[in-house]
């Protein structure tokens, strides 16, 4: 990777933690969260940036997976384990990350702790020539030290240009193998903590979206709208919200999409054992001397 490159990540890392920082003082009581995310991807916006994934809510039960849709009335209420999750990227170089908040209670720090205590061990794990394996085995023991579980279903993953997931997979559990990191390599650490079964699932539509195959389609507007996708979010997710901009009719327009398999949604991701879910992410990358933390 070129120093340049090298460059856009570092500034698409911090920006992407300025982005969260700022995020969670907006994260209050009675605060919409249309409201919420739609300041954040404008920091995002007007601080030189460019969105790698919609801005991720995922509130108590929820593990992962969902935004506020354009028509979006929810209110954040007192006791919400909010996770908000904010990706940003600079040329297509991405930074990931994540963390948790409570509003106006205390009740789950320990499961806040937890989460991020795995993940400062994972970066501390992360080394060139250490099988990806071994995160697992550090963030297992840390949440399970804490009395919690590891999502075991949801794991870090390797980064790319503009490809969020590269292929690599970082666990969140103990496991034998995996993928042996080398110097130059940028991987997300997302440890998930939950007093549940440690598994999610589901099939919900999370309004987040993304483009699974450009084709030939008859209809002149969802082609116009298919076109508008590729160019503008490079196979990255988007929201719905963030389509109004190019067309007045896009609701039907994107359900035509849907239904002729241009595009699909992701599920939102429910604790299946109807647990709370703490977590934290950093974008790190290894160089070779362990890791240098984009995000920090
Ligand atoms: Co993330």
């Amino acid at each position: 990777m070129s120093s340049e490159d090298i460059g856009k990540w570092r500034k698409a890392g911090k920006l992407a933690r300025d982005a969260l920082n700022y995020g969670k003082t907006l994260i209050q009581k009675n605060s919409s969260m249309l409201d919420v995310t739609n300041k954040i991807e404008k920091f995002v916006i007007d601080n030189n940036g460019e969105l790698a994934f919609p801005t991720n809510l995922a509130v108590n039960n929820v593990g992962a997976h969902w935004t506020p849709s354009s028509k979006s009335k929810d209110v954040f209420e007192n006791g919400d384990l909010v996770k908000l999750d904010v990706g940003v990227h600079i040329d297509g170089y991405i930074g990931d990350n994540a963390l948790t908040v409570e509003i106006g209670s205390s009740k789950y720090s320990k499961m806040i702790e937890a989460s991020r205590e795995a993940l400062n061990a994972a970066i501390e794990v992360a080394a060139p020539g250490v099988n990806a394996g071994m995160i697992g085995y550090a963030v297992q023991d840390v949440i399970e030290g804490y009395g919690y579980r590891p999502i075991a279903n949801l794991t870090g993953h390797g980064i790319k240009r503009y490809n969020l997931h590269s292929g690599v997979s970082i666990p969140s559990i103990r496991e034998r193998g995996g993928a042996v990191l080398k110097s130059g390599d940028v991987i997300a650490i997302e440890p998930f903590a939950t007093d549940g079964a440690g598994r999610v699932g589901g099939k919900r539509n999370s309004n987040i979206y993304h483009l699974r195959q450009v084709r030939k389609i008859r209809d002149e507007k969802a082609t116009e709208l298919m076109t508008e996708i590729q160019n503008r979010y490079h196979g990255l997710p988007f929201a719905e919200r963030w389509l109004h901009s190019i067309q007045d009719d896009v609701t039907k327009n994107l359900q035509k999409l849907l239904r002729s398999g241009v595009v699909s949604y992701y599920p939102i991701l429910d604790e299946l054992g109807k647990g709370m879910v703490t977590q934290a992410e950093h974008t790190v990358m290894i160089n070779k001397d362990g890791v240098e933390v984009l995000t920090a």
